[in-house]
């Protein structure tokens, strides 16, 4: 398969796109970390998953783990630099290695621009933009430790482009990933390191649980989306594991919107 012998870390994999990438990734051979910050169950649910899905370990002898599951579990805040120092430690002295690391963990929240507090704004800030930096600096090290190439893959959103009132600090976050992924592409090409965006639009995932239940909005939203429809996890994660295989090796430095058309859709009435 294409992801044999690989191993992947995804963040906040516990639930939404993050459950699904891992189980995208393990289908096509990878070893897989799966991270959550605070749905321990969550976390379970998708090794569960993983477990079912089968196939061994790819370091079946390894006398430091047992050698049966392509899965393990890993509490960390991607908030956090020592959490996800300890992540990345973790990820590589369990599995031997990390190959792939995508940076999906993300959090939003709703208000005016002149409510938004300090706690929000840093909620916001350190795990969309700073716990991303931080990881992917981490597992570049490791990377040229082991004198390797791998490839990063960033959750951004239609928001790195398309302002979202009320979200200023989760745009400005997505903003700054996707200059930050321009930024890297260029300074990791002689490492062999790819890294790009995917861009998800209005997915079927609990962070929009608000807007899931509230017919109104959803309705306004659905005629915004020339497909008719919101996306779901799976649309988002067949994206990532071609961006994660070696059928992308020429890729870097791109985003890639996965949004059914809600980006490009003005239309004066
Ligand atoms: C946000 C969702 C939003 C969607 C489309 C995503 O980045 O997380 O809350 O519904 O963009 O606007």
């Amino acid at each position: 398969m294409k992801l044999d012998g690989k191993v992947a870390l995804v963040t906040g994999s516990s639930q939404g796109i993050g459950q699904e990438i891992v189980l995208r990734l393990a289908e096509a051979g990878a070893n897989v970390v799966i991270n959550y910050r605070s749905h321990p169950e969550g976390a379970e649910d998708t090794l569960a998953k993983v477990e079912a899905i089968g196939g061994q370990c790819y370091m079946a002898d390894c006398p430091n783990h047992p050698p049966n599951s392509r899965g393990y579990t890993v509490q960390a805040d991607l908030g956090s630099v020592d959490e996800v120092r300890q992540l990345i430690a973790d990820s590589i002295q369990h599995f031997g290695k990390l190959d792939i690391l995508v940076n999906n963990a993300g959090i939003e929240k709703h208000a005016p621009f002149w409510n938004v507090t300090e706690a929000d704004y840093d909620a916001v800030m350190n795990v969309n933009l700073k716990g991303v930096f931080f990881a992917t600096q981490i597992f570049v090290n490791h990377l040229m430790d082991t004198k390797r190439t791998g490839k990063v893959i960033n959750i951004s959103s239609v928001h790195e482009e398309l302002p979202f009132p009320n979200f200023t600090a989760y745009c400005a976050s997505k903003g700054g990933l996707r200059m930050m992924t321009r930024n890297l592409a260029v300074e990791l090409g002689a490492l062999g390191i790819t890294i790009n965006n995917v861009a998800p639009g209005a997915i079927e995932t609990p962070i929009n649980t608000k807007l899931l239940n509230d017919p109104e909005k959803l309705n306004a939203l659905l005629k915004n989306i020339p497909l008719g429809r919101l996306g779901q996890p799976q649309d988002v994660a067949n994206l990532v594991t071609f961006l994660a295989s070696a059928e992308a090796d020429y890729i870097t430095g791109s985003t890639f919107v996965v949004d059914g058309g809600l980006l490009w859709n003005y239309q004066e009435q």
